[in-house]
């Protein structure tokens, strides 16, 4: 069969099972299990496909077709200009986190500060971490989280990116209400998990896939926000920043849990697509 034949059968096969852009998760696939870009799966159409990269092929086809996500497939996710590792103990990275990322390293460049440490709680892949590490060349980012599966995979994607010496891992439960340093991070960023409990069940079939550990925030999806607020409020330094990933309908929670922990200039950034789905805070410079 050609590459070409291979992809139409794919392309059916997923059709029939309902997986959301069928085309598209066959021909990232097929690229893949050729070790090629996209552009050749086109391009060697009428070319036959070797035996054993089509079976590779048809046994990722069949992963997706029992809807299990395409970057737990294949492995990686772009995240911003970086190859993420993906594995099936961390949250795959969302484009909204690109933006949460890019506004931090924003805020930062504009703070002055040449040398800035982040706190990065929830880290799962380290996507954030590695991506500020990189952007910043200054920075130092403390990155933690509770799974121990995602810190290790966060170690690997920082020793990708060459960026180990300056993410620090760390395992830490953000609600063991831990005291820890005051007063200085020039910022405390985090995609903590914000969906509420009862709506994790009609989430789209490739969602319910990833580890609820990530997504699960409680009964109004807020709990991890809660336990972060407050413990952020004492590890920034004075003038220093608070930035959260949230659900597009918190804003307004978000806002006055923010207020309630006496952080200043509490405001929520629209995503790309319009929706609320970032808040930011400042510790009051003394
Ligand atoms: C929504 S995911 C974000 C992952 C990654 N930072 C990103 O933006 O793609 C939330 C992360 O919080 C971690 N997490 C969940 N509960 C936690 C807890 N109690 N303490 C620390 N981390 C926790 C999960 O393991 C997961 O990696």
């Amino acid at each position: 069969m050609t590459v070409a034949q291979w992809l139409e059968r794919a392309v059916a096969f997923l059709d029939e099972r309902g997986v959301p852009e069928a085309r598209a998760s066959a021909e990232f696939l097929l690229a893949e299990a050729m070790g090629a870009g996209r552009a050749a799966v086109l391009a060697r159409g009428g070319q036959p496909l070797d035996d054993k990269v089509g079976h590779r092929f048809w046994r990722w086809i069949k992963e997706r077709g029992r809807r299990e996500p395409l970057a737990y497939i294949l492995g990686w996710q772009p995240f911003l200009d970086l190859r993420v590792e993906i594995s099936r103990d961390c949250l795959i990275p969302r484009p909204e986190t690109e933006e949460l990322a890019l506004e931090c390293a924003r805020l930062l460049r504009e703070s002055g500060e040449a040398a800035p440490k982040i706190v990065e709680i929830g880290t799962g892949t380290g996507c954030v971490a590695v991506a500020l590490a990189r952007l910043l060349a200054g920075a130092t980012v403390y990155a933690t989280d509770v799974s121990a599966a995602a810190l290790e995979l966060a170690r690997r994607n920082a020793l990708a990116h060459r960026v180990q010496d300056r993410v620090r891992l760390i395992r830490e439960d953000m609600f063991s209400g831990k005291p820890g340093l005051r007063g200085w991070a020039d910022l405390v960023v985090s995609n903590p998990p914000y969906i509420p409990t009862r709506e994790l069940a009609n989430l789209a079939a490739e969602v319910r896939r990833e580890p609820a550990l990530a997504l699960d925030g409680g009964r109004d999806g807020l709990d991890a926000v809660r336990a972060i607020v407050p413990s952020a409020a004492r590890t920034l330094k004075p003038g220093g920043t608070l930035a959260l990933e949230i659900g597009a309908r918190q804003g307004a929670a978000v806002l006055s849990i923010l207020s309630a922990a006496g952080l200043a200039q509490a405001r929520v950034k629209k995503d790309a697509q319009g929706r609320d789905r970032m808040a930011f805070a400042r510790r009051a410079a003394e």
